[in-house]
């Protein structure tokens, strides 16, 4: 028995060291941590039960029968994060080059079809040279099978791809269909074909962190929603997010303590929209004055900076937050903050999260970019996801509540629960200037005329209360308490139930 079990023991040792000394050294010398590594910084201690980890390749091409490697590039299994389940897979750089084959992509699909039965996250490490060349149409098979998989895993279990190195070839295609991506800077890059590919197709020379690395993909294409400077933070980041996720769509978002007043009045907010109604302000200060302890998870951050999501805690509870920025672009939508808004209120729908809304927003940005970029069917992305969320939904207007950018930002019509303004608000068709210059075009030689025009044009409209007095406002407050009353509507609304009419699913912009 005792040789039985050395037996095993140097087994293990062996399945451990993947692809070896050397490979790990070379790994921790690009300033990487191993498969292994991550699985212990991302799990509780203790907590990580692997699988399959003696799985082998079946390959017999080009020599492989003569390399068999325990674990075939992967390390699977399941563990928790704060106490709570979460399935995981770590691509094995050192292994094969992390190459996936038919097998390697077998031990994926396995996790993840028991992530789905028993409703818990997929945590996905990547760091992978693509498909196992040796393996040719299989591994391309085993790609598929995952693919199909994150398919049907979106909206049942969060999906939370972090790039840690090389993710090439139609292997980004896993990650695209997750919910979150996270990259690492320096260290990883993600693209469909790469530097050499374009130099020869397109005669374009750029390098792979031009082209796919973590600045490209969190600021320019969206693909990532944020960039962290090494394997180590990435993983801390992800677990804090973890923190605010259900683990599935059978359950609600965790319930934390907190140590914040509910009834805490900020009395900084009631100056915080500016004399000049053209001023800019941070609404990142609203955001974190309304939170839990001020804590605030962005997603996205250096991406569409016009509109701001992420994720807070109001009394222990999550709320996804969508907030125009009217330091950036004066807070208009546009094509990439309507998409990027989208996504974020189909996924907080999708796990039953609250959103809180708020706005501050002239209209939608004018402009022929605009235009031929298909401004119409984008923002119609972001009014689709509010209007088919069944989600409690509170809204805040600040100051700007402008023309269809109204109606869009989750407003009363769109099944808003709560629709709140300051006393700052201004909820209209257009802006005063642009209003009187089309309403009294016959005056515009008359600067006094349409002065005196404006004037009146913003008393009678730039403010709430015309809202108000139809129902589309259900309370003009106080700036100092938007936390408390934001706060009492989320909890009147814990029991809420509202269904969509059945369909086979519908049939958003894309
Ligand atoms: C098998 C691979 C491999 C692969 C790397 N290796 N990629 N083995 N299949 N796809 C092996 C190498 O032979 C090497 O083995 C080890 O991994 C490390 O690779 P290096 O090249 O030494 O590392 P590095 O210099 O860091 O370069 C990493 C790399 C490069 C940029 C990823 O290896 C590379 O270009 N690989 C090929 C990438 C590729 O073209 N993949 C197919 C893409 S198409 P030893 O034994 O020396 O350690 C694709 C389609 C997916 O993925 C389609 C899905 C639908």
């Amino acid at each position: 028995m005792k040789d039985i079990l050395s037996e095993l023991e140097a087994r293990r040792a062996n399945a451990r060291l993947g692809g070896g000394e050397r490979r790990i050294e070379a790994q921790h010398k690009k300033g990487k941590l191993t498969a292994r590594e991550r699985i212990e910084l991302l799990l509780d201690e203790g907590s990580f039960e692997e699988f399959d980890m003696f799985k082998a390749h079946r390959c017999t091409e080009f020599g492989m029968e003569k390399e068999h490697i325990p674990g075939d590039g992967v390390v699977t299994g399941w563990g928790t994060v704060n106490g709570r389940m979460v399935y995981v897979f770590s691509q094995d750089f050192t292994v094969f080059g992390g190459s996936l084959s038919e097998t390697h992509a077998e031990k994926i699909c396995k996790i993840m079809d028991m992530a789905m039965q028993n409703g818990a996250p997929v945590i996905g490490m990547n760091d992978s040279g693509g498909a196992r060349i040796q393996e040719g149409v299989a591994s391309l098979a085993g790609y598929a099978e995952v693919f199909q998989r994150n398919i049907m895993a979106s909206g049942v279990v969060p999906q939370i791809s972090l790039i840690m190195g090389p993710c090439a070839g139609g292997a980004v295609y896993s990650p695209a269909m997750t919910d979150f991506i996270f990259m690492v800077q320096d260290s990883s890059y993600m693209f469909v074909t790469g530097p050499d590919v374009v130099k020869t197709v397109t005669n374009e020379v750029v390098t792979a962190e031009e082209l796919g690395g973590a600045g490209t993909h969190t600021k320019k294409s969206s693909v990532a929603d944020g960039a962290y400077e090494n394997d180590v933070v990435a993983i801390a980041e992800t677990r804090r997010l973890i923190d605010f996720l259900p683990l599935s769509n059978r359950e609600k978002a965790p319930v934390r303590p907190f140590f914040d007043s509910v009834d805490r009045v900020e009395e900084s907010l009631d100056t915080l929209i500016p004399a000049n109604p053209n001023m800019p302000y941070d609404m990142k200060e609203l955001i974190t004055k309304i939170a839990d302890e001020g804590d605030f998870f962005e997603i996205q951050r250096d991406f569409a900076g016009n509109i701001i999501t992420g994720f807070i805690r109001i009394e222990g509870q999550t709320v996804g937050i969508v907030a125009n920025q009217p330091m950036v672009l004066a807070g208009c939508l546009d094509i990439d903050s309507s998409r990027k808004a989208a996504r974020f209120v189909r996924f907080c729908d999708a796990f039953e999260i609250p959103i809180l809304t708020l706005v501050d927003v002239p209209g939608f940005l004018p402009g022929t970019g605009q235009e031929y970029g298909g401004v119409i069917k984008h923002g119609a992305k972001l009014l689709f996801a509010y209007g088919e969320a069944t989600v409690p939904k509170v809204t805040v207007i600040t100051r700007k509540a402008y023309g269809g950018a109204y109606d869009v930002m989750a407003s009363k019509h769109l099944r808003g629960d709560f629709n709140y303004a300051w006393p700052t608000a201004e909820i209209a068709v257009m802006g005063a200037k642009g209003a009187t210059e089309i309403l009294y075009r016959s005056e515009l030689g008359d600067p006094d005329k349409i002065a005196a025009r404006t004037k009146d044009y913003e008393s009678r409209f730039a403010n709430p209360f015309v809202a108000a007095e139809r129902g589309f406002i259900d309370e003009v407050i106080k700036p100092s308490s938007t936390r408390r009353r934001v706060a009492r509507a989320f909890a009147s609304l814990r029991s809420k139930k509202l269904a969509n009419p059945w369909k086979k699913h519908d049939n958003i912009p894309l």
